[in-house]
Parts: structure tokens; C-alpha cells; sequence
């Protein structure tokens, strides 16, 4: 099997490829990414001398790119991760995740219809969902009620991937998945600010009360179900893939002072995002009902397994927050005020 895998020098796409060549010898992968600031080669370092990996730079958006690699690499499917995928970064503009999320995954729809690719798993999130109350969870059949400008992009795709199975018969599937950690993964999202702060004393700023709850899912568990969804998923179907592990941030921000042996003092609290949804919940009864997927990682073995890489990869770390991410930090945290608890 040859697949196309967009986004694969990202947090999730790396892991990916990295489980899929390992899990299967015959297999092959053709990895088209764009290198933006989250896309980096060093998180294709195992695979880098793996001759069934082919690492190609262009943009998803470039349809005569995307027309001529599907042309020369016939691949039998596609699995879509490439995206902006950072909500803060979506508030400070709007404009790449319009791109990307929206022209990007049209372009590879087109080109998947013209080439008649076999599979087209189209990977997205819980937060087209919207904020939830308490104790409902959702489950694939729950309206879409996205918040941010990221989660609308994330939303409008999925409706345009489902729009190419019921008009033009394309075999799409679409993934939902909760909140991924791990290593590899870009210091901007909760748990990898959190942890490579503390491990620099810096301040954790949490937004607002730090209630606001989330569902966490190891990265490999989430590679596993979009595997289990490639390969024995239903055309034109939906499958959200949640970690089972609901949290408010401040649990997690103290157990990952706990993991790291720093003082809660490093705790900030800061003004909220805007539009911040106070609660994810997701039911994956369908996922497991159909392939037997369920998520295996221990939230606190998971989370201290990611602590030791990022003690471990100091390198990468410090390579991912030099440059551009010190400008991102600056927007986003310089001028935002510190409110009293
Ligand atoms: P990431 O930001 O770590 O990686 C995104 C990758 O896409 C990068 O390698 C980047 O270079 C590439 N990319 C961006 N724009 C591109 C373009 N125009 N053309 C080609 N490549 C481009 O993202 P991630 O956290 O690995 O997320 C991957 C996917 O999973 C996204 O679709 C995201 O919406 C979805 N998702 C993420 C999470 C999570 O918790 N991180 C949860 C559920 C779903
Ligand atoms: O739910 C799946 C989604 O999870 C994915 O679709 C997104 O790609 C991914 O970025 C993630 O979105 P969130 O907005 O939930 O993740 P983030 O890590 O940005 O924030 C998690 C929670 O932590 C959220 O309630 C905001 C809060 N937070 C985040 C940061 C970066 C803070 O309190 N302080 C922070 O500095």
C-alpha cells in the first residue's frame, strides 16, 4: 500500500508515519508538507534513511503540486493532516488557517476525484463540536457549533470532505479527535508550553480560572484510530477518537509541576482566550463498536513518559523556541494582563 500523507513533519503526521513504517514492512508513504513553523525534519529523524518514506516540501494549496505528485506516486490513499492547528494562532490571524484548512483541503479533494484515490481520511477535532455542558458528550451525530476561527475552518472542511462523498462518491472519512500530547509536539499547545516552562522556571500562564476542561489522548492511541479507520473504516462515515481522560488545565498544569518537581508559584494566572469553550466531551463508542479501537496510554504514565522527552530533547526544544516562536510568544502572552486569584 502506498499512502499520501499531508502535514507528516507535524506533531501528529510524524508520529504517524513514524507507527505506520514500523507496524508495517510493505508499506509506503509519500509525505507532502510545507514546513511552516510547526512543521519540522527533525521529527522524521528515525525515518529519514527509510527508503519507503519520500519527504516532498510544497503547500496543499498548490493544485498543480498536488496534481502532478498524485499523477507520478498513485497513491491508494490519502490521510489529511496538514493544517494551521493553533487556536490563539487563529485569533491573531485568521488568515493561514482560512488557507490552509479550507483552500488547502479543497485543493486535495479536487485532486483525490481526478485521480479516484481509494480512501481519503480527512483528520479533524472535537472542537467543531463547540463547548459542551456538562454531562453531555458528543457523539457524531452532535451539531457542529464551532467557537473559534480554527475550529470554523476545521468545521467548514469536514463539511466540504462529507460534501465530496455524497456528491462525487469520493471515499472520505473523517476523523474527530480530542486533545493529542506527546513528544514532538509544538510548544505552543497546553502541555508542551507547560512542561519545557517549568523545566526553564519560567511562568505557566494559565488562561482565566483554568476550569476549562479537556479530553486527553496520547498521540500514538490517536495514530491507531485513524489507522483503524483507514483500514476498516466505512466510506463516507465519521469517527471521533477520544483519550477517555477529561481534565480541567489547572489538574494538569499541577501535575506536570508534580512531574517536574517545580514550585506551583510558577503558576500565572491571565486574562482568558476570547471565545475560550469551557468544555470538550467526546463519545468513541462508534469507533470501538466497528474496529476495536480504545485508547491504551494511562494518562499519568503518558504524561510522564512526555515530561522525560522534553527533559531529553533539549535540543529540539531549544531549536523549536528560538526565532519565530520568541515573536509568537511575545503577541500573544507580552501584553496580556496577569489577573489575581
Ligand atoms: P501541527 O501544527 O503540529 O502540524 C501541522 C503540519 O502541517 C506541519 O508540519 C505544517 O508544516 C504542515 N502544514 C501546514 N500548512 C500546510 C500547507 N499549506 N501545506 C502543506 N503542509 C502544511 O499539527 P498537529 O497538532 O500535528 O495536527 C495535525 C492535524 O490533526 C490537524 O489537522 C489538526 O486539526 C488535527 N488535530 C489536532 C489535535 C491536537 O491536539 N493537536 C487534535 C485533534 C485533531
Ligand atoms: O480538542 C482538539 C484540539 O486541541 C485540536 O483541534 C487543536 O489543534 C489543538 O490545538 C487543541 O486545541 P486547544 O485549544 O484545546 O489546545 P491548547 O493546547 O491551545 O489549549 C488547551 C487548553 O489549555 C485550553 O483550554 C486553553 C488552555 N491554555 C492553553 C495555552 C496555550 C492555557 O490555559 N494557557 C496556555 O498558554
Amino acid at each position: 500500500m502506498k499512502l499520501l500523507v499531508t502535514g507528516g513533519a507535524g506533531f501528529i503526521g510524524s508520529a504517524f508515519i513514524r507507527l505506520s513504517l514500523a507496524a508495517d514492512p510493505s508499506l509506503q508513504i509519500v509525505n507532502l508538507d510545507k514546513l511552516t513553523y510547526a512543521g519540522n525534519l527533525a521529527n522524521l529523524a528515525e525515518v529519514v534513511a527509510d527508503a519507503r518514506h519520500r519527504f516532498v516540501k510544497g503547500d496543499i494549496c498548490d493544485a498543480a503540486l498536488v496534481d502532478s505528485l498524485l499523477g507520478e506516486e498513485g497513491p491508494d490513499a490519502i490521510v489529511h493532516f496538514a493544517a494551521e492547528s493553533h487556536v490563539d494562532r487563529s485569533i491573531l490571524s485568521a488568515s493561514p488557517a482560512f488557507e490552509t484548512n479550507l483552500r488547502g483541503t479543497f485543493t486535495l479533494l479536487e485532486a483525490a476525484r481526478a485521480h479516484r484515490i481509494g480512501r481519503f481520511v480527512h483528520v479533524s477535532t472535537d472542537e467543531v463540536y463547540g463547548s459542551l455542558e456538562a454531562p453531555l458528550e458528543a457523539d457524531e451525530n452532535f451539531p457542529l457549533n464551532p467557537s473559534s476561527p480554527y475550529s470554523s475552518t476545521k468545521a467548514g472542511s469536514d463539511l466540504l470532505a462529507r460534501s465530496y462523498f455524497l456528491t462525487h462518491k469520493l471515499p472520505v472519512l473523517i476523523t474527530r479527535a480530542s486533545n493529542n500530547y506527546g513528544p514532538y509536539q509544538f510548544p505552543e499547545k497546553l502541555i508542551p508550553l507547560m512542561i519545557s516552562n517549568a523545566l526553564e522556571d519560567l511562568p505557566l500562564p494559565v488562561y482565566g480560572d483554568g476550569q476549562q476542561v479537556r479530553d486527553w489522548l496520547y498521540v500514538d492511541d490517536h495514530c491507531r484510530g485513524i489507522r483503524a479507520v483507514l483500514d476498516r473504516g466505512r466510506d463516507g462515515e465519521i469517527y471521533n477518537i477520544g483519550g477517555n481522560c477529561s481534565l480541567p488545565n489547572l489538574a494538569v498544569v499541577r501535575q506536570i509541576l508534580a512531574a517536574t518537581g517545580k514550585p506551583e508559584s510558577l503558576i500565572r494566572y491571565v486574562a482568558d482566550r476570547p471565545g475560550h469553550d469551557r468544555r470538550y466531551a467526546l463519545s468513541s463508542a462508534k469507533l470501538k463498536r466497528e474496529t476495536g479501537w480504545a485508547p491504551r496510554q494511562d494518562f499519568a504514565a503518558g504524561l510522564a513518559a512526555t515530561v522525560a522527552w522534553y527533559r531529553a530533547n533539549h535540543d529540539w526544544v531549544a531549536a523549536v523556541k528560538s526565532g519565530e516562536y520568541r515573536t509568537y510568544y511575545e503577541r500573544n502572552y507580552g501584553g496580556r494582563a496577569t489577573v489575581a486569584k
